[in-house]
């Protein structure tokens, strides 16, 4: 495990001496302040405490983010966003140097959050375990990494099936279930998977992806179902095309780059930077009364089927 800290990143208590009791108290006090408790599921609805302050339901102060693969892309504006709303963020990646570097584009004014590096391997199971104890209490859990062999399913070797699903659905189970045992047992926290447009509709040579991508969205909704009552809200966002390194094979090819482009309703590719929202929303008490859910980021791309636009 290697650590970087371009800002002060807090170890878990159990692992650091050096961390009191009381400041962990008083740690504790203060998130469950800025935390909306979650309803039992035997409470009246009306039993709801109304929050205090409407403007401030998409802060996240005082809570403690983990982003895995904030090195890049998706991640990498999601982990701003997330500490641009207040909440401290470690960003996590196997690429240490990536890692750091989003940490360190961090904002120092008075709305932010520290943002650090970690550095994991998500396909190393003893290091994710690790991971989360080494993270100790975590409020909101963000899984992006995957991986994509664009190839038709005649030509698929097994190997890279495994490789594939390894990454995309495996991985993101080790680290939610990880992350997720110890948010239950708080009683709080919020889970956000990556997801694709790739979960509703396919194309050839996408197929092993879009499985993943379709299968974690039951992976991501039956976490839902199991750790609702106590707490934990579970919800996917699936992004439409992207301008990210992940991509830039398809940015390669002119023609594949313009006809991805023209398939959505915006006409347009999406910026990394336009996921960060969604992140956002999903992780905050803004989205108190949502689990279970996919959230499309996709300019449309799934609301037509783009074939063709009737004369009017
Ligand atoms: N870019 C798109 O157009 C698009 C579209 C739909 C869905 N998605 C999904 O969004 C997510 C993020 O995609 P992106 O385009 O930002 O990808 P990206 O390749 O830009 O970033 C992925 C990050 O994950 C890290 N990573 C990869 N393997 C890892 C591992 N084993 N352990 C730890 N970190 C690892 C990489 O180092 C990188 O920093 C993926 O789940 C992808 O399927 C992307």
């Amino acid at each position: 495990m290697i650590w970087a800290n371009p800002g002060v990143w807090t170890p878990n208590p159990s692992h650091s001496p050096a961390i009191s009791g009381a400041r962990r108290l008083a740690d504790t006090i203060e998130r469950m302040d800025n935390v909306a408790q979650p309803l039992t599921p035997t409470a009246p609805a009306t039993s709801a405490p109304a929050p205090a302050d409407l403007g401030a339901l998409f802060r996240l102060d005082a809570r403690r983010a983990v982003v895995i693969g904030a090195g890049s892309g998706i991640g990498q504006a999601i982990a701003l966003g997330i500490a641009a709303h207040g909440a401290e963020v470690v960003c996590v990646d196997r690429d240490l140097a990536a890692a750091q570097t989003t940490a360190h584009q961090a904002g120092t004014g008075p709305g932010w959050g520290a943002m650090t590096a970690y550095q994991l391997d998500v396909l190393d199971t003893q290091a994710v375990t690790r991971a989360v104890e080494d993270l100790g209490a975590v409020d909101i859990l963000v899984v992006t990494p995957a991986v994509n062999v664009r190839k038709r399913l005649l030509s698929y070797t097994g190997e890279e099936f495994d490789s594939v699903v390894r990454l995309n659905l495996r991985a993101a189970f080790d680290l939610m279930t990880g992350f997720g045992r110890g948010m239950a047992q708080r009683g709080r926290g919020s889970i956000i998977g990556c997801s694709s447009i790739r979960s509703l509709t396919t194309e050839p040579g996408q197929g092993v992806y879009a499985m993943t991508k379709a299968g974690l969205v039951m992976l991501l909704r039956t976490l839902a179902a199991e750790l609702g009552p106590q707490g934990v809200r579970v919800n996917a966002i699936a992004p439409g095309v992207i301008d990210t390194p992940l991509t830039a094979p398809i940015k390669a090819d002119e023609q594949w780059y313009a006809a991805y482009g023209a398939k959505s309703i915006l006409g347009r590719w999406g910026r990394p930077h336009e996921l960060a929202g969604a992140a956002v929303y999903l992780a905050s008490d803004a989205a108190s009364y949502v689990t279970g859910t996919v959230l499309f980021v996709d300019g449309g791309w799934t609301a037509i089927d783009g074939r063709f636009t009737p004369p009017s």
